[in-house]
């Protein structure tokens, strides 16, 4: 059968019935999550800002125990404005895109002392602050403030494409989910809030990738997707090239004390500020990959410990290297310090470093 494609404009009656069919089902099935307000609570524009930031790149369940952490150790946006910087980075830490944390002190910073500790309401005047994008921007403006704003992420790509029985693929059919999305959530006062996150959680609950859940889902009936069978197969995405490997060495340095060698990384970049373990430099050439820290007497020790992890841009594979550093006569510049045994496993690193801390202890 031929998709049934939506016509690109839907009738007032059509909108109020799909807002009204959401928002019903949002009021039975809403999820509980820490950062959200209940029935009838006020958002607290810190935790909804906090939390999109960690979830700009992340799934919710691996937010949660983030988000509580940094609530507890910072419960307002001035305790975090005023925090050390590396103590954020820190706590950061298997959180992954590190970037995001820099930003996030940033910008925690300019709402402190620039904005006297108050979020602004509006996309435009989010947009201004470290680390806020349309989505961000979008998703506060809705959520904290109540205030109408498109938000789409992830999951309402997938709700309004599959909704809307939209073929083309992803990202080309952008500017046609963006005005279907905006059709049903623009200058709409009701509960801007709850629609937001109501979109949300279909797509993460009923519409999700793999297997949906139509049979449970409050819009399958007017789903033009659903009706034309083709519903799991959307969105269609366009062919990404193939991810190249970067290979390199990583280091288990000890002293005659047993201690092992760290690194804190330069502030930009992969990685930037965070703590790991020395590596050398990563490359696609292999053979052209030179150690660390070579010579006679500290001769690099093969070991079978190897390390792989899945960067955004590229696949990353590591070979563990031993060097035992038996006089303490090598210099490391400041940036490299000495850390007992014991206390490896409770340094907070990025989880390509605690991969091989794990396999070395
Ligand atoms: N994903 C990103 N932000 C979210 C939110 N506020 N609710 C549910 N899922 C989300």
């Amino acid at each position: 059968m031929q998709p049934k494609q939506a016509a690109d404009k839907m009738t007032e009656s059509e909108i109020e019935a799909f807002r009204r069919d959401l928002l019903d089902w949002y009021d039975r099935h809403r999820r509980t999550l820490p950062w959200r307000a209940g029935p009838a609570q006020t958002a607290d524009p810190y935790h909804v800002w906090l939390s999109e930031i960690m979830l700009q790149q992340t799934v919710v369940a691996a937010v949660i125990p983030f988000f509580l952490k940094f609530v507890d150790k910072w419960p307002t946006v001035h305790d975090l404005a005023a925090a050390d910087q590396q103590d954020v980075m820190d706590a950061w830490a298997g959180l992954g895109y590190y970037s995001r944390a820099r930003n996030l002190h940033k910008c925690a910073q300019v709402i402190a002392h620039e904005y006297n500790g108050v979020f602004p309401q509006v996309p435009a005047e989010l947009k201004k602050l470290p680390g806020i994008g349309d989505y961000t921007s979008a998703a506060i403006t809705a959520i904290a403030f109540d205030r109408p704003a498109t938000v789409i992420d992830g999951n309402v790509d997938r709700v309004i494409s599959r909704y809307f029985a939209i073929t083309e693929p992803l990202p080309d059919s952008k500017p046609q989910i963006r005005q279907y999305a905006g059709m049903l959530s623009e200058a709409r006062a009701d509960r801007p809030g709850d629609f937001a996150q109501a979109m949300m959680d279909l797509g993460a609950t009923i519409c999700t990738p793999k297997s949906p859940k139509c049979i449970l889902c409050p819009l399958s009936g007017s789903c033009k997707g659903h009706e034309s069978g083709i519903h799991q197969t959307l969105p269609h995405k366009k062919a990404k090239p193939q991810k190249p490997t970067r290979y390199g060495y990583i280091y288990w340095i000890t002293d005659r004390n047993g201690r092992v060698l760290c690194h804190r990384r330069p502030p930009e970049g992969l990685l930037g500020g965070m703590t790991g373990l020395p590596t050398s430099e990563w490359g696609e050439d292999i053979e052209n990959i030179k150690h660390f820290l070579h010579s006679d007497q500290n001769a690099p020790v093969k070991t079978k410990a190897q390390v792989r992890h899945v960067f955004t841009h590229f696949n990353l594979m590591l070979d563990g290297y031993l060097i035992d550093i038996k006089e303490n006569r090598v210099e490391f510049p400041e940036d490299y310090y000495w850390v007992s045994r014991k206390n490896m496993q409770n340094i907070e690193m990025p989880t390509v470093f605690k991969k091989f801390v794990r396999l070395m202890l």
